[in-house]
């Protein structure tokens, strides 16, 4: 073959593969063209009879004509490249598939229906927009009451308003059942409020209710949140009750959780107090009794609320309720 003709074969060639039109064709060329017994290795094994003088050029003609043909077979997705990658190197790490976690809000609700699940008790759902009538009047929460103003709650009209706290599905579920009843209700809150590392306008509170024709108690409200503190928290830890006011129930009080990291005894987390505070609750006031319809003289119950962040940051020692919004996989993954 001379020159010429080699050159006019190459024109063939990239003709050929420029004009396949499935992986099959293209396949079929790698094997005619640079395949083990294809046309350019067969006119590199017959270097040995061109004459000495015109080698040079004939071999710098081969290899450009074989570095075309590849070039092409390649920019066709001609399998041959992979499978060359391959062989040369079998230590290439595979892809790293990044799996996730779940969020750690995610995880302490997930966690609060679980161990309430022992319990009895299910998980009742309610809207993010709701009555005033559900989040207020019903909540025995007068129209004077600071919670109801416009600066404190996001309101729509009158009527409508975005739900402070999750407490207005103790009052649907109460309308749309009889006693007893055992439910928590996690869910989205909001409140205008300026963000910093404690605060923010939206948050998430895990809302409990149990109301029974049997007396319910104080103790029994004291013993459920104990068993929770301790499946949450880690065994040791103590519930402690403060007096306090909800117009919702009565008695009210808040509730401490004793401190999971120093054990009581004072450390930075419980700012040297040795508690830390996670909750409201009560037993259920009668006139919230009476807005739905229940006879107080018939039933009683307790009601209770959390904060998830709270729990989030003690559980997790999260110093910053913002980093718990802001999707850096940097914090998340730390947490998985
Ligand atoms: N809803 C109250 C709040 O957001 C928390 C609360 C207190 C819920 C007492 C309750 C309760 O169910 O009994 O501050």
């Amino acid at each position: 073959m001379t020159l010429a003709e080699l050159e006019i074969e190459k024109a063939k060639s990239l003709q050929e593969i420029a004009d396949a039109t499935d992986a099959a064709a293209v396949e079929s060329l790698r094997v005619k063209y640079v395949g083990r017994n294809g046309s350019i290795p067969a006119l590199i094994k017959g270097m040995k009879d061109v004459p000495p003088a015109e080698r040079p050029a004939f071999g710098k003609a081969i290899q450009a004509w074989k570095a075309e043909v590849e070039a092409a077979l390649a920019g066709k997705g001609a399998g041959a490249s992979t499978e060359k990658a391959v062989e040369a190197d079998l230590t290439i790490p595979g892809r790293w598939f990044h799996l996730g976690a779940k969020h750690p809000l995610s995880r302490v609700i997930e966690e609060t229906a679980r161990i309430f699940g022992h319990l009895g008790f299910t998980v009742a759902d309610g809207p993010e927009l709701e009555t005033r009538f559900n989040n207020f009047t019903a909540l025995n929460t007068p129209p004077h009451h600071p919670s109801q103003d416009r600066t404190d709650t996001f309101w729509f009209n009158d009527d409508c308003l975005l739900r402070t706290q999750t407490s207005p599905v103790q009052i649907r579920t109460m309308l749309a059942n009889r006693p007893p009843i055992r439910v928590i209700c996690p869910g989205r809150t909001f409140r205008r409020d300026t963000t910093d590392a404690t605060h923010s306008a939206n948050f998430h509170q895990i809302e409990g209710l149990y109301v029974d024709t049997k007396p319910v108690s104080l103790a029994d409200l004291k013993s459920v949140l104990a068993y929770f503190a301790q499946e949450m928290m880690g065994s040791g830890v103590k519930v402690r009750f403060r007096p306090h006011f909800f117009p919702f129930t009565e008695p009210s009080v808040e509730v401490d959780f004793s401190c999971h990291v120093c054990k009581g005894k004072g450390c930075r987390v419980c700012k040297d107090s040795g508690w830390i505070e996670v909750a409201g609750a009560g037993m259920v006031d009668p006139r919230v009794f009476g807005f739905v319809g229940y006879d107080p003289a018939q039933v009683s119950g307790y009601a209770f609320g959390f904060g998830v962040e709270r729990i989030a940051m003690i559980k997790y020692g999260i110093p910053d309720i913002r980093w718990l919004y802001e999707n850096d996989v940097r914090f998340l993954e730390q947490l998985a």
